[in-house]
């Protein structure tokens, strides 16, 4: 097995696995190539782990359909199915302290929030393992002579790539409802972000999963990125990350063997407070809304819409407010915000408040690199900004956003609308009517009423527009890993003699 031992300041030292997880072992990547993982916080390397290539993705394929037409398909009830889910949720549980280590260790997300990442894992897989054993088809009658049932079938063999924001998340939201409903997967995770999944591979045949069932690869999105996505013998794509690549894993499966897709993107969702609202709450919605994840979340709420009437003293609170998130070393308990990932997306963080600047918007606070070493960036405000600019149309993914005033409730709504995405919105407001009317209108995936980033493994999330399609999460989730199958049966005399 090829591994590493490591340190963090939380778990000690500890086994870093570093090979490609196919059959439920640690291989070593085919043409032995390997690549760095950086630490975001101080950009010292880690350490290097396999690299898949197109030969790799072939194996863990290979692997993933043999299970599938195997054992997997053949052998394992539903309620296996489910325990083996539930095993890896109470396996995460035992390691919790030790996957949120890794976990800030190689993204530099505050280890609160990386052990909330984990809790939400448990969540989610224990949930997931409780669909399994209640996946039901249906009879249909058409007439005395015929007896119709509707089967739901898994899709086969998955290719799921993730993003380096949510790293174990994303790979639980994404192994869950798949493996619930019987297929086999193969996840690519980001290149930024290895680690964490490579510790989580280590449970999964703790928990019962038979080899093949689930295989997890690191490596590069144009080489084993591209290569999953355009597998003639992968059944279904899920991806979740820019929505430029979204484009380039549509253009893929169209053009190999159209296979089934399911997008979750970007955003730049609005974050609407009424004058009416409870201005605490709000504020603290809305500064999480932005800054939670470091702004490195595909639903925050980038966009700030102010009503007039307390615009002024908005501003002013919510620029004390943000000016008092602590930012520093992840690993400290009182840290709220942590390090950008890498050097790519400081640095387009830090173009983008550039162009903000150039383009006559003010900076109310923050706006600066904090340090020299580490990728950190100080929460930033941006006023006085037109609907044209850049920093109000485009996904920046970062601790930025925008404050703009506005009048009416209908204008809101134009102007919450007025963007290429649709993955989440909120709206703060003590007036229901207001808050269902604007809710309603809203053209996203999820709406928050005071309230914000309040996912729920439970509750459907993904995104309108160029934001996605396909839901991930709650019963929804389900129907991106199913097909229907008709079976119909003659039950009376030939029909034409
Ligand atoms: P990305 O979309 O390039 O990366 C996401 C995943 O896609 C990674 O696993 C990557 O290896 C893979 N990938 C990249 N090119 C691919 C290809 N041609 N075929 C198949 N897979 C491919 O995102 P990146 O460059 O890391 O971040 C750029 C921007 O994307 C961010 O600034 C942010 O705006 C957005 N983003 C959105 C996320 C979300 O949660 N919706 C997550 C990550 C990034
Ligand atoms: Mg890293």
């Amino acid at each position: 097995m090829a591994s590493i031992t490591l340190k963090t300041p939380h778990s000690g030292d500890y086994e870093q696995p570093t090979g490609l997880f196919i059959n439920n072992e640690f291989v070593k990547a085919v043409d032995g190539k390997t690549f760095e993982v950086i630490n975001p916080t101080d950009e010292t390397v880690i350490c290097s782990v396999q690299e898949a290539s197109e030969k790799d993705v072939d194996l863990a394929v290979a692997a993933a359909r043999k299970a599938f037409q195997g054992e997997w398909r053949l052998k394992t009830t539903p309620e296996q199915r489910g325990k083996y889910l539930v095993n890896l949720a109470d396996l995460f549980e035992e390691n919790m302290d030790l996957l949120a280590a890794v976990e800030s260790l190689d993204n530099g997300k505050a280890i609160t929030m990386a052990k909330g990442d984990v809790g939400a894992c448990v969540g989610c897989l224990r949930y997931y393992g409780g669909w399994a054993d209640k996946i039901e088809g249906k009879v249909v009658d058409t007439s005395p002579d015929a007896f119709n049932y509707i089967r739901k079938e898994p899709i086969g063999v998955c290719g799921q790539i993730i993003p380096w924001n949510f790293p174990l998340l994303m790979w639980a939201w994404k192994i869950g409802p798949a493996v619930a409903t019987g297929n086999c997967v193969v996840i690519k995770t980001a290149e930024q972000t290895p680690l964490s999944a490579l510790v989580a591979c280590t449970l999964i045949k703790k928990a019962g999963f038979p080899p093949g069932v689930i295989n997890v690869i690191s490596g590069f999105g144009k080489i084993a990125g591209a290569a999953l996505s355009s597998h003639m013998d992968v059944d279904k794509v899920a991806f979740t990350g820019s929505t430029v690549v979204g484009r380039q894993i549509m253009k893929a499966a169209a053009g190999s063997n159209l296979k089934r897709v399911t997008l979750e993107l970007g955003g730049k969702s609005p974050n609407i407070v009424f004058a009416d609202a409870d201005i605490d709450n709000a504020i603290s919605w809305v500064n999480f809304g932005i800054y939670y994840n470091h702004g490195q979340c595909c639903c925050a709420g980038s966009r700030v819409y102010v009503q007039e009437g307390i615009y002024d003293k908005f501003i002013q609170r919510f620029k004390e407010r943000a000016a008092k998130n602590a930012v520093g070393d992840p690993f400290h308990e009182d840290t709220f915000q942590g390090p950008q990932v890498s050097q790519l997306q400081f640095d387009r963080i830090m173009g983008y408040i550039e162009e903000g600047k150039k383009a006559g918007a003010t900076v109310e606070v923050g706006g600066n690199r904090i340090g020299t070493k580490g990728f950190f960036i100080e929460p930033t405000i941006f006023s006085n900004v037109t609907e044209d600019m850049k920093i109000v149309q485009e996904e920046i993914f970062g601790p930025v956003c925008t404050v703009s005033k506005f009048k009416t409730k209908e204008e809101v709504i134009e102007l919450g609308n007025n963007t290429t995405y649709g993955l989440a919105a909120a709206v703060h407001t003590t007036n229901l009517n207001t808050a269902i009317e604007v809710a309603n209108s809203l053209k996203a995936g999820t709406v928050w009423v005071n309230s914000y980033n309040s996912l729920h493994w439970q509750l459907p999330f993904g995104g309108v527009k160029e934001s996605g399609h396909g839901r991930e999460l709650g019963e929804a989730a389900l129907d991106n890993y199913l097909q229907t199958k008709t079976v119909s049966i003659r039950l009376g005399d030939a029909l034409f003699g």
